[in-house]
Order: structure tokens, then sequence, then C-alpha cells
């Protein structure tokens, strides 16, 4: 097995499921030491003690516990190598329907959580002038998607800060980057019906819906030295739905 991250210190959020614990397990099994954060305290502990690695449990809302969290990383681990911006939720309706809540939750944590991550991980790298940064958005920041306004609209927020992130912590030898997931077989397209789904199908060229470990794989290239060079881009990992 290629070892790529060796000692490496990896904090996932929202990897107590889906895309983040599919990151978690493939981290881990290259030789990281990975750190999930989640909210989700049962799936936490779960997934946690499943793969055999360290977890907080954390809402990314609140910035003073995400401050509290990272000085307890350090604490344990002394450095932060990388940090995987994955969680998210969606709160979807039309846009008459959706209520100020639901576009509220969603910025929340699409878009407050990652800055909040950020803005405390980015500090210890900064320190250590060497760090990746990977935050999650989707391809639907990319069309516009119905009956999404609050997530496209957080998605979107989260490839604009990873440019602006790529060009004030470039020189510091940090690399900021972001997947746009296609459609990926997880909790989240639960709230999808069957026959929608069959229809988004039909749009990917490669016929089918991605799995986890298809945005898995996209993460731990651009945390690996190969992607070295690589800063500021949004990566599309949709079986060429958009790109
Ligand atoms: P999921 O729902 O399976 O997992 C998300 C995780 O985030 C859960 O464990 C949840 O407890 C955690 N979480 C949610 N709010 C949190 C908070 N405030 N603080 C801490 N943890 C929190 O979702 P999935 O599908 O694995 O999604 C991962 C990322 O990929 C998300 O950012 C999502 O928006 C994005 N994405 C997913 C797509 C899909 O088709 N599944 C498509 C495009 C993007």
């Amino acid at each position: 097995m290629n070892q790529r991250f060796q000692n490496k210190v990896i904090v996932i959020t929202g990897g107590a499921n889906g895309i983040g614990k599919a990151a978690a397990t493939k981290f881990k099994e290259e030789g990281a030491h990975v750190i999930i954060w989640d909210y989700n305290e049962a799936q936490c502990q779960q997934t946690a003690a499943e793969l055999n690695i360290d977890f907080n449990v954390v809402d990314i809302r609140n910035a003073v516990d995400v401050q509290y969290c990272t000085d307890h990383v350090l604490k344990k681990f002394s450095t932060i190598d990388v940090l995987i911006n994955n969680a998210g939720i969606t709160r979807d309706a039309s846009l008459q329907k959706m209520s100020h809540q639901q576009w509220q939750d969603v910025i929340d944590v699409n878009l407050t959580g990652v800055f909040n991550c950020t803005k405390a991980i980015s500090s210890v790298m900064i320190g250590n002038k060497s760090g990746k940064i990977i935050s999650t958005s989707s391809i639907v920041a990319l069309y516009g998607n119905f009956g999404q306004t609050n997530y496209v609209a957080s998605k979107s927020g989260v490839i604009g800060m990873t440019k602006v992130w790529a060009r004030e912590l470039g020189k510091y030898n940090i690399n900021v980057n972001a997947v746009a997931p296609g459609f990926i077989e997880t909790d989240m397209l639960n709230t999808i019906p069957e026959h929608l789904l069959k229809q988004v199908m039909e749009k990917v060229p490669l016929k089918r819906i991605g799995k986890p470990d298809d945005i898995a794989n996209a993460y731990l290239f651009l945390a690996s030295e190969e992607a070295g060079f690589i800063n500021g881009i949004t990566l599309s990992v949709d079986g060429g739905m958009v790109s």
C-alpha cells in the first residue's frame, strides 16, 4: 500500500458519514493520523471506533468550539497538515417556498462553517509554512439547480473563498483547492426521488452515480505532494456531467 500520508495530521469535517467517512478510511490506509470533526455524536463514535481514528464532536457553525477543537488536536499531535472542509447540508425548496430558516441553516454550515475551520486551522499552517486545504463545493454551483438557492449560494461561495485563500495563503506554501462532486451515493441523495435520480444518471456521460470513494480519491490527490503546484482550482468529479 502506497503511504503518501505517513504521520500527516488530517482533519476532516463531516467525517462521520458518507464522503467524509470514505476519505477518513483512505487517509488512514495511507498512514495518516485522521481526526474527524462531526456534530453527529453517535455516528462520530461509531466511525472513529470502526476505523480506529480520533474524533471531536463539534458543530462547525460555532467558531469558539472550532478553535477549542483546533487547540485540542494541536495538544495531541502538535500540528495539522491537511484540512478537508467536507461537512455540508441541504435544505431544498424553490425560491418562493424557501423559508429564511432554510436559507440561514445552509449558509451557516456550508459557508460560515468552512470559514470558521479554515480561519482556525490556516493559522497553524501559516506558522508551519506548509499545508493543504480542500473544500467541498458541488457541480450545482457551476450550473445552478432547481430548488437549491441556499445550497448553490453556499457552494458558489466555497469556490470564491477558495480563490481568495489560494492568493492569500500561497506565500506560506499552503495550497487551497476545491472539489465539485457530481451526484454521489450518500444519505444526502435520499431526499431526491428515484425517478429524478434516473434522469440525472442519463445526463452523466459515464452513466452512473458517483461513489464516495470517487470524491475521496480527489481529496487525497489534492492533499498529496503530487498536487504541490495546483492552487485555487475547483476540480469537478462528476463523470463528465458538467465538465
Ligand atoms: P452526508 O450527509 O452523508 O455527510 C455529511 C456529514 O456532515 C454528516 O456526518 C453530518 O453529521 C456532518 N455535518 C453536517 N452539519 C455539520 C455541522 N454543522 N458540524 C459538523 N458536522 C456536520 O453528506 P455527503 O453526501 O457525504 O456530503 C459531503 C459533502 O459533499 C457536503 O459538503 C456536500 O454538500 C457535498 N456534496 C455531496 C454530493 C452528493 O451527491 N452526495 C454532491 C455534491 C456535493
